[in-house]
């Protein structure tokens, strides 16, 4: 076995059907008086839902969290937060609402407790991201880090098919490249692996009986694994080709870590052999290769398969490929210009990977 280090990050996780309820024990823990709750315009009513249960403790609603977290967003949701006396933020959503949190967090130091609705998995995270002048810049800092995480399936049942599927993709996309860290460790390896199976299996269910609250929970169960891992050890090429995608052409965030996924893991199979033999393991063992797996599992999920179905050009693919290759990042196997463009390619017409 290969010499790693392992330091885990705090959390408090309260999962399960009903789990809801236990909101106002939760708050009374982080010894908080007045909470700002925090959604999206679309999830405004299950905002409302938590002040009713909050009753006097609720200081208020702000609904205004979007994704890549606008720099004017967040000041406009601290000087919220601020003018209303809040002493805690309670985020509930997925990772744009969770962003806004730690956004606050960042600032002021206020507790967030996290109601995640998708599988992205901020929650588990101390990475930040806020956009100002049309680039986001990302960082990590503890302050940042959920204190508490209450996982509830009943609320996250109402996101759609076409959503979970790509959530949930984008989810074992943290599990798979973690399994190669160049950080990583036993632990997090044995996490991501459940991750994956519980999510891939999670999913396949949910296609066929969305409302299916054991299997809502199986995924989200998979998210909070899959995002402990996006946590705790460093990710590589694939993060870095969905940044540079939804950075500089705007692709959508959870679509395309789908779409990308099996590409980026064949690309790195052959120099990560036991990164490999886990994802085939973990998706039932069939598959001849892991990216092969993927991407049989998207396909079986109805997920899109194409960049060019995100509106990607392909003169887009050129240029994409420098901006993947500008600032040099670690990969398991090394970062060559015409592989990576051969991966976008494949990528863009939707290949299942050789
Ligand atoms: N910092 C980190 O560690 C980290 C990790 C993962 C993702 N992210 C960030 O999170 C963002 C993406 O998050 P996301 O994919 O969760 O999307 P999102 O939070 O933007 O949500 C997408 C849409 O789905 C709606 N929605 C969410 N849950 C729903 C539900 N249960 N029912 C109905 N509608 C629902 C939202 O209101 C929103 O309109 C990106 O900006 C990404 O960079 C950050």
């Amino acid at each position: 076995m290969a010499n790693f280090t392992y330091t885990g990050l705090p959390a408090r996780v309260i999962f399960g059907k009903g789990s809801l309820q236990q909101l106002e024990a939760e708050i009374d823990r982080l010894g908080s008086r007045r909470a700002l709750i925090l959604s999206t315009p679309e999830q405004r009513s299950q905002a409302e839902r938590i002040a009713d249960i909050l009753g006097s403790r609720a200081a208020g609603i702000f609904d205004k969290a979007v994704m890549h977290v606008p720099i004017e967003t967040a000041r406009e949701a601290r000087a919220v937060a601020e003018k209303l006396g809040a002493d805690c933020a309670i985020a509930i959503g997925g990772g744009s609402t969770t962003g806004l949190g730690k956004a606050i967090a960042l600032d002021s130091g206020l507790p967030i407790l996290a109601i995640p609705t998708t599988y992205a998995g901020s929650e588990m995270t101390p990475v930040y991201g806020l956009t100002e002048n049309g680039i986001k810049k990302t960082g990590r800092d503890i302050r940042v880090l959920p204190k508490t995480v209450i996982y509830d399936p009943e609320l996250s049942a109402t996101l759609p098919i076409d959503m979970s599927v790509t959530s949930g993709m984008n989810a074992i996309a943290h599990a798979a490249e973690g399994l190669y860290a160049q950080d990583g460790n036993p632990v997090m390896s044995l996490v991501a692996e459940e991750g994956i199976r519980a999510m891939s299996e999670g999913l396949g269910r949910i296609i066929q009986t969305p409302e299916d609250l054991d299997a809502r929970a199986d995924c989200l169960y998979g998210a909070w694994l899959c995002s402990t891992v996006l946590g705790n050890v460093g990710m590589a090429l694939h993060h870095k080709l969905c940044h540079t995608l939804g950075g500089s052409f705007n692709l959508p965030h959870a679509a395309t870590h789908t779409i990308v996924l099996p590409h980026a893991i064949a690309y790195n199979a052959e120099a990560a052999p036991d990164a490999a033999k886990r994802i085939i393991r973990a998706l039932g063992g069939k598959s001849e290769s892991a990216g092969g797996a993927l991407y049989d599992l998207a396909k079986s999920l109805g997920a899109p398969m194409t960049l060019k179905s995100l509106g990607l050009t392909e003169a887009d693919l050129d240029r994409a490929t420098d901006i993947a290759l500008a600032n040099p990042y670690w990969n398991p196997r090394p970062i060559e210009r015409d592989a990576i463009r051969h991966l976008l390619q494949n990528a863009y017409e939707g290949n299942r990977p050789a």
